[in-house]
């Protein structure tokens, strides 16, 4: 325990050769203490970020030694520790840290032989709510936007086209494979250099993404596509990966660089170019396969290694893109974890308590004082965003389930009949605004569903503006005489301003997203 009774936090360094990240940095730490624990960081645990210790201690921490951070309450690490790390932990301490409990099941065997609560940081389900504390994803972003400048720096060449007095420079060709959370970073970070991309995925609806990045979605053509619902399982897989063979082939033949991110969790890395494809590139031009680590989605790729094929393309199968820019790995990496403590700190009090009726600490628990809890129950993805959830090749369809016609006809009938009683007890002036109304709503519904979601906040001031006039109305008839009159007036009032006060909060939000600091 801490000084106060609070619990201790420890930031040990990380042994794995070649780490360079940290689980805190000096920002992380700061905002730990406003959650009122103790901390203390192993000497020289964040030098290879660029962190001191003199910027640790500044932000609250105590400076110590390993042995002292591995004896902590809750040891915050960034590598599964080795088995001498493991025995430096105290009885009923918190690990934190990455873990890949479903590839180790000698790690979690040997967790759970103490009285340890072990959290995965890597098995954070991918769902809406538990994003903030999703380090794959974060780390995956990180490296795609490296994997762009391995890649540019290995390439001989300028990545934007220019027209000099010199002559004309072509912009450089990239092809990015797999549009998940790395492969749309690597989208963006090469269109921003300069050079066309272009980019495929099995799931179609990341096309809108890759286009508003400035990639180009190249996919089976729709039409196919739909074909391919009508046939068996085996046959339509086989004749979309003979379609996208020659789609890569054609591509090897064209681009200057090729990054592959194409993986789907818990298999082996699909293999998507051939020997024959490399072979077919121009020498000079580079190949990052960022699922090396995976088996590779490149023939000839090998883990941590630069190959150069014969023909002189590079293959570049590192593992660690993160890793390769530390200070920011470490500060998204930190920050992860700093909204999963601020989850287990309820009271916000130094205190950590682990609920497992929820269901993202539950994912992450893979053991609790000793109890082996891996494998997690399945999580209900239903949350996930279209952007980073991935799918087996080809995706699933939900199968479209229409209402059936009896039901739909009951209440068609039933509207019919509402409307004809309303039509037939009513004074002719309440059908005409009736009338108006619905008319309204289908006008509205239309012109609201078809704007461009960019053109929503033009939209919203088209609608403070209608909740002006609104206002203005409904004062003019509140004083009536009618009570009737005069509580549809005040409704009409609250109604209309709350979207025009929520415009004003909502306005206030997005210019504070560019606010520095
Ligand atoms: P993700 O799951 O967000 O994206 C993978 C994408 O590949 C998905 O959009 C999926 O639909 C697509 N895909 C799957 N099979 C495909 C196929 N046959 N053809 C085309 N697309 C296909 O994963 P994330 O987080 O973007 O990671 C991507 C890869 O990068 C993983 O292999 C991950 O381990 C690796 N990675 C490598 C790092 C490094 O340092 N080398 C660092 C971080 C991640």
């Amino acid at each position: 325990m801490g000084d106060h009774g609070v619990m201790l936090i420890g930031v040990p360094p990380e042994s794995r050769p070649g780490e360079t990240r940290v689980a805190a940095t000096p920002a992380t730490v700061a905002q730990l203490r406003t959650l009122d624990y103790d901390i203390v960081v192993a000497t020289g645990a964040g030098a290879a970020s660029s962190f001191p210790d003199d910027a640790y201690a500044d932000a609250g921490a105590r400076i110590g030694t390993a042995a002292e951070a591995w004896r902590a309450d809750v040891v915050l690490h960034v590598n599964a520790p080795t088995d001498d790390e493991l025995a430096g932990l105290r009885d009923g301490a918190t690990l934190i840290s990455l873990l890949a409990p479903a590839r180790s099941p000698e790690l979690v065997e040997a967790l759970a032989g103490r009285p340890l609560t072990a959290l995965a940081m890597d098995a954070v389900p991918r769902i809406s709510r538990a994003q903030s504390l999703d380090v794959l994803s974060s780390m995956a972003n990180i490296a795609g936007y490296r994997a762009v400048i391995e890649a540019a720096h290995t390439f001989g060449r300028l990545f934007t086209g220019q027209v000099t007095a010199a002559g004309k420079v072509p912009p450089a060709k990239v092809l990015v494979v797999g549009a998940g959370v790395a492969g749309l970073a690597a989208i963006g970070t090469a269109s921003s250099l300069g050079a066309v991309v272009r980019a495929t995925d099995v799931r179609p609806e990341v096309a809108e993404q890759i286009r508003s990045l400035g990639g180009e979605y190249i996919g089976v053509p729709p039409a196919e596509e739909q074909s391919r619902g009508t046939g068996y399982a085996t046959e339509m897989s086989e004749d979309f990966n003979r379609r996208m063979a020659e789609i890569y082939a054609e591509q090897a033949r064209d681009v200057d660089i090729v990054i592959t991110t194409a993986l789907i969790p818990g298999r082996p890395a699909p293999r998507l170019i051939t020997e024959e494809m490399v072979a077919s590139m121009r020498p000079g031009s580079v190949i990052v396969d960022m699922a090396a680590g995976q088996g590779g989605n490149v023939a000839g790729s090998a883990a941590d290694r630069v190959v150069v094929s014969p023909n002189g393309v590079s293959i570049i199968g590192y593992t660690d893109l993160a890793g390769r820019l530390p200070a920011q790995a470490s500060q998204l990496f930190g920050t992860n974890i700093v909204n999963l403590m601020k989850l287990l700190t309820p009271g916000r009090d130094g205190a950590v308590v682990l609920d497992l009726d929820d269901v993202v600490q539950r994912a992450m628990t893979v053991v609790r004082d000793g109890e082996t809890l891996w494998p997690p129950p399945p999580v209900q993805v239903s949350a996930v965003p279209a952007a980073t959830a991935p799918s087996p090749s080809p995706p699933p369809r939900e199968p479209e389930r229409p209402a059936s016609p009896a039901r739909r006809f009951g209440v068609v009938g039933l509207a019919a009949a509402a409307l004809f009683f309303l039509a037939a007890f009513s004074p002719s002036q309440l059908i005409q605004h009736f009338f108006v109304f619905a008319l309204a709503i289908v006008v509205g519904f239309y012109v609201i569903g078809n704007v461009h979601h960019a053109l929503h906040t033009p939209l919203m001031s088209v609608t403070n503006a209608i909740s002006g006039i609104i206002v203005v109305g409904a004062l003019l008839q509140i004083g009536h005489g009618s009570v009737v009159v005069t509580v549809l007036a005040s409704v009409a009032i609250l109604v209309a301003s709350i979207n025009i006060f929520g415009g004003f909060a909502v306005t206030r939000r997005m210019l504070g997203m560019f606010t520095r600091g």
